[in-house]
């Protein structure tokens, strides 16, 4: 059933685009409005409710906008909404994630090493995590500390982190970091739909009926929209990790993971300081530099059970073939790899090689050996779930083959 397997893919890509552009249109125009927001300049003569104003000029034209702090005097005759760019983010989302790795379940979300789940209780786990994630989120906004911005800030990343530890306990690495950008995006998208869309519908009601409206509601949604501008950075990067699996398939991927949001804070204090003309705190990304290089330190600390010799990686020649260590490293992706990487893979649902990646001759193995390096050897991305049951000993061997080679013959 090929034919099956290929309308899935294309199944796949399709979620996949939809979701990436309403994510742009989404976040394209969240960080619009937080920059117009924070830029907005008050001065004398404003119109009565208006609290600062901006102009901008942008593809041939000059627009003037204005902010009304709560509400206008009256309602507008036209008023644009923003909503469904986070919701069809969402729904596109989900629809991935039930594509990939609810359809997938096997491959992408379980690892039997890691906790052996059927697919139905992963997924089940899957399901409650992001709903009872919103619930406790709201919960704790709604609760005395939700009045305390900064200790609700540092209650949440507490939350998140224990979540990333929490995910990386019942999925495999890739699953752990997409589920953990489910989670934030989940209570990114459900503070649009449960608090910021019925409290402006409050005050478009209230402004019909000639009521003047209680600017709580204003200031409940602002807060909401905070904590999505925090946390807009860590969700594309959680999102963008499958590709990564330095960053999602190393023994502390869960501690880069809470590293990740603290540099979502960093830069984006920087553009929102920059966009208030509050000067430039370059202090944020050396912050950010001193993080990444902290990730990618703690990318190359190895598993406990494979504590490999760590060659330094720097050189960049195509020796594979000619190393020493080529007949074994070949013989372990042979036993290891190639029912899933061929031509015809003999893996059962598999139609095509994946990732078009193929290990059938010398010549393949030997052009792929910087992602057999990194896939296999410096990660477990591959195989999925370690279904093949690659062992340390063997992983040890690719990793000495890739480095071996890339130092090349030690020089007379
Ligand atoms: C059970 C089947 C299976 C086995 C066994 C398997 N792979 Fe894969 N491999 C896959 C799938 C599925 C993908 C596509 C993953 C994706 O879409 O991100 C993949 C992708 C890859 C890629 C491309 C990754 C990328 O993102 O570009 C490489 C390289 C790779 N595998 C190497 C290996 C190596 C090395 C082994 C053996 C140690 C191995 N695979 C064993 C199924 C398998």
């Amino acid at each position: 059933m090929y034919e099956f397997a290929i309308a899935w893919e294309w199944l796949a890509f399709a979620v996949r685009w939809l979701h990436v552009v309403t994510a742009v249109a989404w976040i394209g125009s969240s960080f619009y409005f937080i920059a117009l927001d924070l830029g907005l300049v008050k001065r004398p003569g404003l119109p009565v409710g208006a609290y600062g104003e901006e102009w901008q000029v942008h593809g041939g034209g000059f627009y003037h906008i204005q902010k009304y702090l709560v509400a206008p005097a009256s309602m507008p005759e036209h008023l644009t909404w923003f909503k469904w760019e986070s919701y069809f983010t969402w729904l596109s989302g989900f629809a991935m994630m039930c594509v990939v790795y609810y359809g997938g379940a096997d491959l992408f979300l379980i690892d039997a090493h890691v906790l052996p789940l059927e697919p139905w209780q992963a997924i089940a786990i899957s399901l409650v995590s992001l709903s009872i994630g919103w619930i406790c989120y709201d919960l704790l906004c709604k609760s005395p500390i939700g009045n305390n911005t900064w200790g609700l800030m540092i209650l949440l990343y507490a939350v998140l982190v224990a979540m990333a530890w929490g995910y990386t306990q019942v999925f495999t690495g890739r699953a752990a970091f997409l589920h953990l950008g489910a989670f934030t995006a989940t209570i990114m998208s459900a503070n649009v739909f449960f608090i910021i869309m019925p409290n402006q519908r409050i005050v478009v009601a209230d402004l019909i009926a000639g009521r003047t409206a209680d600017p709580k509601y204003g200031r409940i949604a602002k807060q909401r929209s905070l904590h999505n501008n925090y946390l807009t950075l860590p969700v594309i990067f959680f999102m963008l990790s499958n590709h990564y699996p330095l960053a999602f398939a190393t023994a502390y991927n869960w501690v880069i993971a809470a590293l990740v949001f603290l540099m979502g804070v960093t830069i984006r204090h920087w553009f929102n300081t920059v966009h208030a003309r509050k000067g430039r705190p370059i202090w944020t990304w050396m912050a950010t530099t001193v993080i990444f290089i902290i990730i990618m330190w703690l990318s190359t600390v190895p598993r406990p059970e494979e504590k490999a010799e760590n060659a330094s990686l720097s050189a960049m020649q195509q020796r594979f073939m000619a190393d020493a260590h080529f007949g074994a490293a070949r013989d372990v992706i042979q036993a290891r790899c190639s029912m899933c990487h061929a031509a015809e893979p003999v893996w059962e649902g598999l139609a095509r090689p994946p990732k078009n990646v193929r290990f059938e001759t010398d010549g393949e193995i030997a052009s792929h050996a910087r992602e057999i390096y990194l896939q296999a050897g410096r990660s477990h991305a591959m195989p999925p779930g370690n279904i093949s049951e690659v062992t340390p000993q063997e992983r040890r061997l690719l990793v000495a083959w890739y480095e071996s080679a890339v130092k090349g013959p030690p020089t007379p």
